[in-house]
């Protein structure tokens, strides 16, 4: 369901392509902090295609989703490497598929093929990570082993 803004008066579109919710926390500050964020980026990077923006402005924004995706990737394992995650490999080896289809691929030419199409890859994409594959540490760090 899509979250409507007071200012959705049709001169602006405010409305959100990924809505935060609460049970996507994980209780983990930092890495709750940098999910939202990668969220923020995305809907920056819809708002941006839904308006018309520029080719400079596209290209930014798809920027700040790359970057902010390896930013958040090194710091997980740094976390979970410190925690002893037994399934540390595991998960390396999903942050290692996108790390690779965002730069073999490249972002930027995902997104010139089919932008939609990209966007709705990083919106399944992270949903799943945040709310299948990060909870599996979350739930082993929670049980104490
Ligand atoms: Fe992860
Ligand atoms: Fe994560």
């Amino acid at each position: 369901m899509e979250e409507k803004s007071i200012t959705d008066d049709g001169l602006f579109n405010h409305n959100l392509f990924i809505v935060w919710k609460p049970e996507y926390d994980l209780g983990i500050h930092i890495i709750d902090e940098q999910h939202k964020g990668i969220v923020s980026t995305i809907n920056s990077l819809f708002y941006a295609m839904q308006n018309k923006h520029g080719e400079n402005v596209l290209k930014s924004v798809i920027g700040m989703v790359t970057e902010y995706t390896h930013i958040h990737f090194d710091v997980e394992e740094d976390f979970l490497r410190k925690c002893g995650f037994s399934d540390f490999k595991k998960h390396q080896a999903w942050h290692n598929e996108l790390r690779h289809k965002l730069s073999h691929e490249g972002s930027k030419s995902l997104w010139d093929h089919n932008a939609q199409e990209f966007l709705d890859f990083l919106k399944d994409w992270w949903i799943d990570h945040i709310c299948e594959k990060d909870r599996i540490f979350r739930d082993y760090l929670l049980s104490g082993a």
